[in-house]
């Protein structure tokens, strides 16, 4: 966040004192919205911040992230199921965010939205082996056998066969499970694979992000220090 005459200064608008009296005279606009406080603390990388109805500068790359609920589909637009798109806050629709990768309906956690192409190809690339780390309740309870079948790359019952991935049994009827892809329904089909079918399913972790303490349903953008380990 900085302050809006810092960021009109910066931007070319003019020196402090001529960004002072474009804001007194109603000349800019955040969001939409004519602003006349210079002191009004902005997001330039989400906010459209216009001079005379003027963009000052294209919106740059964007990477925010959702602690998805159950019951909405990872999809853009959908004939019959809420999306994950109704979660975005308004200031953030319109920014052509994009989901990176898909959770099912049922699964909740963390989900990750940008505006940059290029980032999302590489989060969703296997070969990149972005790890995403599960939280799964399941029936039964996963054993040194499954663990090591896990480690060796499951072949599902229709004969797909996955990388090897980590299975972290926490207890009866719970693990973590690690993977660094993302297949149709990839780890649900790896735990019935073994005979352990998922009952609840949270995604906690992509790479080095978590979700920390971002409440259930809720929004929020990368910090830098987390774009930038994004780019590592
Ligand atoms: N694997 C699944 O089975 N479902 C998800 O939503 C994510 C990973």
């Amino acid at each position: 966040m900085e302050r809006l005459d810092k960021f009109l200064c910066d931007s070319g608008a003019g020196t402090r004192s001529q960004v002072k009296l474009l804001l007194k005279e109603g000349r800019v606009t955040v969001d939409g919205k004519t602003e006349k406080d210079n002191g009004r603390k902005i997001d330039p990388r989400i906010q459209r911040i216009c001079l005379d109805s003027e963009p000052l500068r294209p919106v740059g790359r964007v990477v925010v992230m959702l602690n998805k609920p159950a019951g909405y589909v990872t999809a853009t637009e959908d004939p019959a199921d809420r999306t994950v798109m109704e979660l975005l806050p308004r200031e953030l629709r319109g920014l052509d965010l994009k989901p990176v990768g898909r959770l099912d309906k049922a699964t909740e956690g963390l989900l990750l939205f940008t505006n940059d192409g290029d980032l999302l190809h590489r989060l969703i690339s296997p070969r990149k082996e972005v790890q995403k780390l599960y939280y799964a309740r399941h029936e039964g309870t996963a054993g040194q056998e499954d663990v090591a079948a896990f480690a060796a790359g499951l072949t599902l019952r229709d004969g797909t066969v996955c990388l090897p991935a980590v299975l972290k049994p926490l207890g009866p009827g719970e693990s973590l499970i690690t993977v660094c892809e993302g297949k149709y329904h990839q780890v649900r089909r790896m735990m019935a694979s073994r005979g352990m079918y998922v009952q609840y399913l949270e995604r906690r972790q992509e790479g080095e992000l978590t979700l920390g303490t971002l409440p259930r349903g809720q929004v929020r953008v990368l910090t830098d220090e987390e774009l930038a380990a994004l780019d590592r």
